[in-house]
This record gives C-alpha cells, sequence and structure tokens, in this order.
C-alpha cells in the first residue's frame, strides 16, 4: 500500500479514528476480550476493568489504545509482567492525598480501583489525589476521568512510559508520550474531555499506521538518525507535542508527567523504564489521578451554568474559512462513539489476526463480521 494513502485516516478527525473495514458489534468484542482475559487467568475484576478500558478507545475512536492492544496485554501476561491476580494496597496519606500499591496488576485495572479512591477523598475533602506505584500501561488515559465524570467531578490522569519523545533538539529520546486526560462534567451532555499524548502522535498510533501500511503525517517522527520522516517503518523516535518549532512546550508537558508519575510515586523517570515491549518481569510504572469536587468551589448552579455557557459559546464560534466548526475536547470522540453504535467497530487487520489465534488458543469464537463490511 502506499505510504502516503491517508484514505484509511480522516484529518479532520485528528488522524485518530481508523475507516478500516471489517467492523463489529461493540458488545460481542467487549464480551470476546474480557473473556480472552478471564482464560488467560487474569481475576473477574481486572479483566472487567480492563475491558472496561480498552473499549473507551475503541468506542470513541481512540483505536491507536482500543482493543489493538489485546495482543501486547497477552504478550506481558504471558511474559510475566502483569499479576493476573493483584491484591491493590491503598494508603490515606493526607485528608485529600494518597498512595496506591497497584501490586504489579494491568494498569487498567490499577488505575481504576486508583480514580475510585481519588473520588471517595474529593467526596470528603474536596480533591482527591493518588500517586500509583508499581502498575503496568494503562491504555487510553481519558478512561479514568470518566469516572470522576460520572460521579460528578472533574478528573485527571497521567503516567509516563518508556522513552520514545525526543526532548526539543535532542538527538535521542528522553520522555514517554506521557499522556494527560482532564474530564469536566457538563450538565445535561457529554463531558468535556481532553485526553492527548504529550508527543504530537503517541507510540501506538505509529504501530497502528505500520498495520495499516501508510505513513505517519509530517513533523511528528524520526529515523534513527533524528531526521524527520513521514515513513512508519522508519519512525524510531517521535516529537515532541509542537514538532520542530514549538517542541519545548511538549517537552514541558512531558516533563510535568515525570513530576506526577515518577517523583511523587517513587517509581522511574522514563528513561530508566524498561522497554514497552520487555518482558520477563513487570515494568513497575508510576501513574497519577486527581479528581476534584466543584462543588468544594462553587455552587453546583453556577460550575453548570458556566460549563454550558462556555461551551455554548465555543461551538458557536464562526468557523475560519474552508474549516469545519470548532469542537471542545471530546466532541470528535461523542461523534464517533454514536456512528460506532449504529454501524460497529473498525479492526485493522494485525488485530483481527490477533482474534483469530487468540480465539483459537482461548476456544473462543472472535467477533463476527459485520454484514457488507466483510
Ligand atoms: N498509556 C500510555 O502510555 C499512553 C501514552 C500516550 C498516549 N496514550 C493515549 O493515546 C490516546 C491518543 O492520544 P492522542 O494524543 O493521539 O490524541 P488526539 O490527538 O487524537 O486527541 C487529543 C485531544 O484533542 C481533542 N481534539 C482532537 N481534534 C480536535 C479538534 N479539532 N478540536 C478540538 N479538540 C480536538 C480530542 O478530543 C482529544 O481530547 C489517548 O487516549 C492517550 O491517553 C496513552
Amino acid at each position: 500500500m502506499d505510504q502516503n494513502d491517508h484514505s484509511h485516516l480522516n484529518p479532520a478527525k485528528g488522524y485518530s479514528a481508523i475507516n478500516a473495514e471489517p467492523r463489529v458489534r461493540p458488545d460481542e468484542l467487549a464480551a470476546f476480550v474480557e473473556n480472552v482475559f478471564l482464560r488467560i487467568g487474569m481475576d473477574e475484576a481486572s479483566s472487567k476493568a480492563v475491558t472496561r478500558v480498552m473499549m473507551h478507545g475503541s468506542r470513541l475512536g481512540v483505536d491507536s489504545h482500543g482493543v489493538r492492544l489485546l495482543a501486547h496485554y497477552i504478550k506481558e501476561i504471558d511474559g510475566n509482567c502483569i499479576n493476573k491476580q493483584p491484591k491493590p494496597k491503598f494508603t490515606r496519606t493526607r485528608p485529600g492525598a494518597g498512595v496506591l500499591d497497584g501490586d504489579n496488576g494491568h494498569g487498567g485495572f490499577v488505575a481504576t480501583v486508583a480514580m475510585d479512591h481519588a473520588i471517595a477523598l474529593a467526596r470528603e475533602a474536596g480533591i482527591g489525589a493518588v500517586a500509583i506505584q508499581r502498575s503496568n500501561h494503562f491504555g487510553a488515559a481519558g478512561a479514568y476521568p470518566m469516572q470522576a465524570v460520572e460521579a460528578g467531578l472533574i478528573g485527571l490522569s497521567t503516567c509516563n512510559t518508556d522513552a520514545f519523545v525526543h526532548l526539543h533538539g535532542s538527538k535521542l529520546p528522553f520522555h514517554g508520550t506521557n499522556p494527560f486526560a482532564i474530564g469536566a462534567p457538563v450538565a445535561g451532555q457529554r463531558p468535556w474531555l481532553l485526553d492527548f499524548a504529550t508527543s504530537s502522535i503517541p507510540v501506538n498510533r505509529v504501530m497502528l499506521y505500520r498495520s495499516l501500511g501508510i505513513g505517519v503525517p509530517p513533523d511528528t517522527a524520526v529515523d534513527s538518525e533524528g531526521k524527520p520522516t513521514t515513513d512508519s517503518q522508519r519512525a524510531t523516535g517521535l516529537l515532541p507535542l509542537g514538532g520542530t518549532l514549538f517542541g519545548f512546550k511538549g517537552a514541558g508537558l512531558g516533563g510535568l508527567a515525570e513530576v506526577l508519575s515518577a517523583a511523587l510515586t517513587g517509581m522511574r523517570a522514563s528513561v530508566d523504564i524498561p522497554a514497552w515491549d520487555s518482558v520477563g518481569k513487570p515494568r513497575e510504572l508510576g501513574q497519577f489521578v486527581l479528581a476534584i469536587d466543584p462543588e468544594a468551589f462553587v455552587p453546583r448552579a453556577v460550575y453548570d451554568g458556566i460549563m454550558t455557557g462556555y461551551l455554548a459559546s465555543l461551538r458557536g464560534m464562526e468557523p475560519a474559512e474552508g474549516a469545519e466548526p470548532p469542537m471542545a475536547p471530546g466532541d470528535r470522540e461523542w461523534r464517533i462513539e454514536e456512528e460506532r453504535k449504529l454501524n460497529g467497530i473498525p479492526i485493522d487487520p494485525a488485530t483481527f489476526r490477533v482474534f483469530a489465534e487468540a480465539g483459537e488458543r482461548f476456544g473462543l469464537t472472535p467477533p463476527k463480521v459485520l454484514q457488507g463490511n466483510a
């Protein structure tokens, strides 16, 4: 396939959601993924939590961090990185603060448990922050603020991960793609949900593009010599958010993720984290979640009124010539979610092959391809 053919992607949708066929039903997909985890020996709580987090990605069009991570997680479980029956231990240290030892459980489970604690702290103290120790990859960061939003609170999550992102002007990678996600509830509407890597694109998007045989967008990636490339096969590092000209801002944000995920947890900085695909022992990642109760600051009606008014103004702004109407963070995802509810979730070819292998290994039937999309 021509690497410059981006017809599988919609640049107007931020190069994120794939339009690849075939498509499958969301409920069948979730049941299949959860059953794979159960059959591989993960306990029920972990299997459920990790499936919810992966489906958050696949339902909302964050395909880099949806069900395509199944192969990676199976590899990590087989490779003794992930404790299949973890017993996370929470220690409250101050009224609104605590530390969760994740017991090397799957990051999707550990961070879910951490956000539950942060929510409980915020209900009592107004804000609740939890530093997470000994976790694993937690997928789409946006899945955790959604827990807070569902409880009527503002939520934030972040993590650091192995070095793949160059500093502004560095020859070698230094930070991970260190994402941040912040969600804020909006009365009677879907939330404001900002969820982003501090590189222009996440590593898993590079992997997804490789699977689709297409190139990465310009000014996002570099090759092993640190030279800009759009070839997804040759991309060995990423530029920080802001690209060649303004990458110092993305690098600064990536550094903030290190402060919260390493310095506040006692875990490692990105440069010392074992590679994403290394196996044999737990990666012991640090992560951080925060919940804020708006009512600790203003009456609910004030918060609700300002959020709805702000978003109505934002969405009502006149588009620049030839541009789509402005969106709030999350709007793109809520639209994709509605479309996928109707038409199913697209699965990239490599992930479909993983489903077939996992189906055979665990005696499960992979989700059926929807008619007309084979
Ligand atoms: N676990 C990890 O180690 C890790 C590392 C990196 C990234 N990730 C995840 O990768 C996923 C994808 O990250 P990304 O940086 O590619 O996200 P992205 O660039 O696709 O989107 C970033 C944010 O911008 C918003 N947005 C997009 N287009 C917009 C527009 N036109 N107007 C207004 N807002 C718009 C989206 O709603 C989203 O909140 C995220 O879920 C992130 O958490 C995870």
